[in-house]
């Protein structure tokens, strides 16, 4: 009988590496039957509309960002989110992982290459719109950077970001180039999942590990639901000047945003 079935990363693979950068080339998902582990195929098949689903007639009347959170939603399972829709789950169920310190420390450390990489780009906005996500106060840089001060001085030696860090990083450099619409979809789950799951999983994996201390990766400045507000609100002026071909290439990257997310965190699976 098929075991547990969830998003195998195997570890000499980045997601990127099986799903390039292009409208027309995604990620495909299939079922290895021998182990029942649902994979993200290594072929590069071309595919019209293989990502997340399409948004139904009611969406699209809808503000953009609840288009984005729709498309998220139906990527989660409900062991994740009540709403989710997946069967397989992406990932290994949270209460599965095997954390250690040094896996934590390891996606901690990739963490803040990302963010420091997004902030970065909406710092330069090669494309001007992308000034509007500076300063939103999700930033989340700065409190790593301390949380691995914290780690440091407790005597853990700081890793240095390893392959999916560095492969997402310069990903993500890239399609703020080539394809702004792809960028935002990422710049919008990079921040939002971690406010959602990642809270979820910073708790338990801190159980698992027995950290003491509240992480201030997990806290934010100000009232959170309010500059998720401001963001959601950004993101639906930046996207109203867009076309539909634009958002669909946005909602599209869904599911490539998660393997990515998914990626960074594998240190931590059994
Ligand atoms: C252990 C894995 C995960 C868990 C337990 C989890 C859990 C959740 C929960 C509880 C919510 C809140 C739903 C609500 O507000 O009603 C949420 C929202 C969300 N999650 Fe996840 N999630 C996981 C993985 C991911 C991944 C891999 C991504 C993508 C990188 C992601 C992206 C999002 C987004 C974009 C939202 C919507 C946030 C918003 O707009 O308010 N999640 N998730």
């Amino acid at each position: 009988m098929a075991a547990l079935t969830f998003l195998s990363v195997p570890r000499a693979q980045s997601p990127l590496d099986r799903a390039p950068p292009t409208r027309a080339v995604n990620a495909v998902f299939r079922v290895r039957p021998r182990t029942g582990f649902l994979v993200v195929a290594a072929s590069r098949r071309l595919v019209a509309a293989a990502a997340a689903p399409a948004a139904s007639a009611a969406e699209r009347d809808k503000p953009f960002i609840e288009e984005m959170r729709a498309a998220a939603m139906r990527l989660h399972t409900r062991d994740q989110d009540r709403g989710g829709e997946k069967e397989a789950p992406m990932e290994p169920p949270v209460d599965k992982w095997e954390p250690t310190v040094e896996g934590y420390l390891r996606f901690l450390v990739d963490s803040k290459l990302v963010f420091e990489t997004l902030e970065a780009v909406v710092h330069r906005a090669a494309v001007p719109w992308y000034a509007e996500f500076r300063n939103t106060g999700l930033e989340r840089s700065e409190p790593l950077k301390k949380d691995l001060e914290w780690f440091r001085q407790q005597g853990h030696t700081i890793p240095e970001p390893c392959a999916p860090g560095i492969t997402y990083a310069s990903f993500l450099e890239e399609l703020s180039v080539k394809d702004p619409q792809a960028f935002v979809c990422h710049f919008y789950n990079v921040h939002f999942a971690h406010t959602a799951g990642g809270r979820i999983i910073g708790k338990k994996v801190a159980e698992k590990i027995h950290i003491q201390k509240e992480l201030e990766f997990y806290e934010w400045e100000g009232d959170l639901s309010q500059l998720q507000q401001d963001v959601r609100a950004k993101l639906n002026q930046v996207a109203s000047g867009w076309s539909r071909a634009e958002k669909d290439r946005c909602l599209d990257e869904m599911e490539k945003a998660f393997a990515c997310s998914i990626d960074l965190r594998r240190h931590m699976f059994p």
